[in-house]
């Protein structure tokens, strides 16, 4: 029989074993089902496309469709093709997503830091500028590309980033990663290559960061942090440096000018690397915007920037400002990576910074994360008077120390109980030890109907009367260094 093929139609992979194919086909299809392969309301081809796949007589097909409805694996209803039924129980060990599963009680409310209000991703400007990016983008723009990245966003950031945050950007010094961790893994590869063998790192931060540098080979050396931000003068004889300048994470407090200029002094004087991650560096409030470290010694400094706040971190796009000679080896790693960044998306992000449309996203999403930052401050100090607040000049989270005799555990415990998720700083902290007792409050995160109840929740959690839990626990060292507080110091 001539083998036709169908271009309607889905595929589907079946072996068809033995001389009866008829009876194999079904054997086929009700294994594909029961064990899980093909799921629930899964459409199957027509029986038109399956037999000119399978070289097939149609009827053959057609009669082991019917076959399957009649014993209720398969559904087939007028419009909407033959589909697998709905009804068959999942496959023993089919656990459905173990994130889903491990989520535990009900969490109506979130205040985990670390992600905007994603309910607020500019979606119709996205759609205009990738419509727009994709109908002016050359056919070479689809092809393998420019490992650094595309050079309309390069080009769009490099001008974008000089203007808003004073970074010394050329586009051909610009490398787009998917995300800051990303980046942040590929220079720690570069420069344990490169004979580097420490990396500073501040002592409270992200988590994955001193994992990627153990990971590349680089032994991290702690630097503690107060009031004016990481203890520079620690630096001692380190290789290289990440940390976090303009919005210490999770702390919050900027690192103080003359300790700026301790740390560029150290880098140039010894031919060292700082790399700093400006993850929120669009967001600022009260104070004049503290700049980007890396213009003062832009050989010395990597800058790092995300979308992950400004847009989304699903998104997973970041970018890395690079002194000249760091360029080809991290273009090399990537090579041996990913290669590069989706360029889809990579053409659409810049189309969004060329038309202005992000900047007016961001302006807009700054002041309503001011207003919800002021409202929770109000809140707790009305309804919380015993938490203390700070780290709020910038960014999109608050360090609120627990009042007097609550655990950063006894409070997580509450907040559950209340529907809220919440993590403590102790989440935070790279040395065992632990100094304070708080939370990082990650008021951008809700949506924007769920905020009040968000804040509510966190005022019970801290309230009147929770001094009373566990009164016997002894704290410790309550409140050392203070960022900007609620009093906005
Ligand atoms: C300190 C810090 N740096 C960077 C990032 C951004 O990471 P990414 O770009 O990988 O999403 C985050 C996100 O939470 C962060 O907290």
């Amino acid at each position: 029989m001539e083998r036709t093929w169908a271009i309607s139609g889905v595929d589907l992979h079946l072996d068809l074993e033995g001389p009866r194919l008829r009876a194999a086909l079904e054997a086929g299809l009700r294994d594909a089902v029961s064990s899980g392969r093909l799921g629930p309301g899964t459409r199957l081809p027509s029986s038109r496309a399956l037999a000119g796949d399978l070289g097939l007589a149609r009827n053959t097909v057609a009669d082991a469709y019917s076959q399957l409805v009649a014993e209720g694996w398969l559904t087939a209803l007028q419009g909407s093709g033959t589909r697998v039924a709905a009804r068959v129980a999942r496959p023993e060990g089919d656990a459905r997503s173990p994130a889903a599963e491990a989520a535990g009680p009900r969490t109506r409310f979130d205040l985990r830091p670390g992600s905007p209000d994603v309910s607020a991703f500019p979606r119709a400007e996205w759609l205009r500028a990738a419509r727009r990016a994709l109908a002016q983008a050359p056919f070479d723009a689809l092809d393998y590309s420019d490992p650094r990245g595309r050079p309309e966003l390069r080009a769009a950031l490099a001008d974008y980033l000089a203007r808003t945050r004073g970074v010394r950007a050329s586009p051909d010094r610009i490398v787009v990663c998917s995300g800051f961790t990303h980046g942040f893994a590929l220079l720690c590869r570069v420069l344990r290559q490169d004979g580097a063998r420490t990396l500073a790192i501040e002592e409270h931060g992200l988590r994955t960061v001193p994992t990627a540098a153990s990971a590349a080979g680089l032994a991290p050396s702690w630097l503690s942090i107060d009031e004016e931000g990481a203890a520079v003068a620690e630096l001692g004889d380190a290789d290289a440096v990440v940390l976090t300048p303009a919005h210490q994470f999770p702390l919050g407090m900027a690192l103080a000018p003359r300790r700026r200029a301790s740390l560029v002094q150290w880098a140039t004087s010894g031919e060292r690397l700082i790399i700093e991650d400006d993850y929120d560096g669009e967001f600022r409030y009260d104070r004049h915007p503290v700049g980007a470290l890396q213009a003062h010694a832009p050989d010395r400094v990597v800058y790092a920037g995300t979308a992950s706040k400004t847009l989304a971190p699903g998104l997973r796009l970041a970018w890395l400002v690079v002194p000249p000679a760091l360029v080809e080896p991290l273009v090399a790693a990537r090579m041996l990576a990913e290669r590069h960044t989706g360029v889809i998306d990579q053409l659409t992000l810049a189309e969004l910074i060329r038309s202005g449309a992000y900047d007016r996203h961001i302006r807009r999403a700054r002041l309503v994360y001011r207003r919800r930052r002021d409202r929770l401050v109000a809140q707790l100090r009305r309804r919380a008077p015993e938490a203390h607040v700070s780290g709020i000049a910038a960014g999109l989270h608050a360090l609120v120390d627990l009042p007097p005799g609550l655990s950063e555990e006894q409070a997580i415990a509450r907040a559950r109980e209340h529907g809220l998720a919440v993590i403590g700083l102790a989440s935070f902290g790279h040395r065992r030890a632990r100094e304070r007792e708080a939370l990082v409050v990650g008021y951008a995160k809700p949506p924007e109907h769920a905020f009040t109840g968000a804040v509510a929740r966190l005022t019970a959690t801290l309230g009147a009367g929770t001094g009373r839990i566990n009164r016997g626990r002894a704290r410790r060292g309550r409140r050392p260094p203070q960022g900007q507080t609620a009093s906005r110091s």
